[in-house]
């Protein structure tokens, strides 16, 4: 087992998180549900930025993936023509002695959900609850979470909220082929909510019932599949590192046992959690599984005609898909840091400039009129940009450490020889260090150290 990550304690990441205005418990004031969360004033920024940055590399900086938002509730054969209805499922184990349940795999700690290896491995496990050992057998779980839709009662009809977004891109190939220019090979990329009955919420952010994906599915010849899947594989791990670093992140190969039953090779981008490493995105060569099978069930006809080939196929789907919770848990993991400074522990976010929730922080050095004037034209100037904050509340050194602690690239104090050389004081987040800069430069300043 591989050592996790010191430097901060799950508790102590999901504590800081409240505390800061990033997460709270799903309706808390009545007790909470298990594997729900908010996200609070900064951790919706943060998602955002998140999102935003993943739409760029995928979607706006390339020629050959278009972007799609599809409905939560699709069709219910969608989902038997997906496989979900019939295997989408874990397998779930009961301690007789204390009643408590569990996911098989993960009590016996393997990659495989093979019924075999499960039961021999239970022989050797006992309960993490109370510790002994009599297990019921291990039973299927189907994960979808079922909804019903219609006005008479009695004639509802039972539908799915989704349990991956990518079914909705599968069902708008052909829309996607007749109204634009797409030819394969091409990708679709989404970002969405995606719905799972987990048997054991668990971790925080990590195993959630309702969690977002961002997904992107890329449409090709099969003689290109295992090109297109190696060089999707490269892309993605080089988006991860330029957040997180080599060091943090791996691949991870999945077993024939383990995985997904449309996946014809699996790899796990691997991050390193408080509880060692663990998938945060997975990327997939689904073989025609797809598009075949929903050939199959609607009737309509998914092939595809290649003209350079003059060849008519199915395509074929490489995936890439990244929980953009798991992601966000990842990234404020790995942007927390402590340091003593003038024998105090200063706490800072050292977030990616472009990820941090705040850009920059109006400081007025007081709460005298004549600052409070000057600092609210800054904020004015500098706020239809970024997401800025302004705070006049206690001492200045107080105000830094709150903004360190939530990441912020730039704080710029108004002060009183502002009102004489207009000129602000620009402090920036990992180093320290101050510098002047004039009011009318501020702006440009900002964006190009911002762009860095
Ligand atoms: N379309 C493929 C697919 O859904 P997956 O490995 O089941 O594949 C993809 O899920 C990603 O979605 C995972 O790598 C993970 O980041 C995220 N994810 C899956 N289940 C989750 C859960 N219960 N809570 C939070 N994120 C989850």
């Amino acid at each position: 087992m591989e050592k996790s990550s010191e430097k901060l304690s799950m508790e102590a990441l999901v504590s800081f998180a409240k505390r800061r205005g990033f997460v709270y418990q799903a309706s808390e004031i009545y007790g909470g549900v298990a594997g729900m969360y908010d996200f609070g004033p900064y951790g919706s920024e943060l998602k955002n930025n998140l999102k935003r940055a993943w739409w760029q590399s995928v979607v706006n900086k390339r020629t050959d993936v278009v972007g799609l938002d599809s409905a939560i509730i699709q069709h219910p054969r969608v989902w038997e023509a997906s496989g979900h209805t019939e295997r989408f499922a874990d397998p779930m184990v009961d301690c007789r002695a204390c009643k408590h349940r569990f996911r098989a795999d993960k009590v016996v700690d393997i990659d495989s959900t093979d019924q075999a290896e499960l039961i021999e491995g239970l022989k050797h496990t006992n309960c993490p609850n109370c510790g002994k050992n009599d297990w019921t057998e291990p039973r299927s779980f189907n994960l979808l979470v079922e909804t019903s839709l219609g006005s008479i009662e009695g004639e509802k009809q039972i539908s799915y909220l989704r349990g991956e977004t990518c079914q909705g891109i599968y069902t708008n190939f052909a829309n996607v082929i007749d109204t634009t220019r797409v030819k394969v090979p091409f990708g679709i990329a989404q970002i969405g909510k995606a719905f799972r009955n987990e048997i054991t919420p668990s971790d925080w952010l990590f195993r959630q019932r309702e969690f977002e994906q961002m997904e992107m599915q890329m449409f090709v010849h099969p003689d290109d599949a295992e090109k297109v899947f190696e060089s999707w594989k490269a892309e993605r791990m080089a988006w991860q590192q330029a957040i997180f670093g080599s060091d943090a992140v791996r691949f991870r190969e999945h077993g024939p046992n383990e995985r997904a039953h449309y996946a014809k090779a699996a790899f796990d981008i691997e991050y390193n959690y408080p509880f060692g490493f663990k998938e945060m995105e997975g990327i997939h060569n689904r073989g025609d599984w797809d598009l075949s099978r929903h050939s199959k069930y609607s009737g309509r006809d998914l092939s595809y005609f290649d003209e350079a080939r003059q060849q008519r196929f199915i395509p074929w789907v490489i995936e890439t898909s990244v929980g953009v919770d798991r992601l966000f848990m990842a990234t404020l993991h790995h942007a927390y840091d402590e340091e003593e400074v003038n024998g105090e522990t200063r706490t800072v976010l050292r977030f990616r400039k472009d990820l941090a929730p705040v850009k920059v922080a109006i400081l007025p050095l007081s709460k005298k009129p004549e600052l409070s004037k000057l600092a609210t034209e800054v904020f004015g100037t500098v706020s239809g940009d970024y997401y800025a904050e302004y705070d006049e509340t206690q001492s200045i050194g107080r105000r830094y450490r709150r903004q360190d602690e939530i990441g912020t690239p730039y704080c710029v104090t108004v002060d009183f020889e502002s009102l004489e050389d207009g000129a602000v004081t620009v402090r920036e987040r990992d180093t320290m260090k101050q510098e002047r800069i004039k009011i009318d430069e501020l702006k440009q300043y900002l964006s190009d150290q911002l762009k860095g």
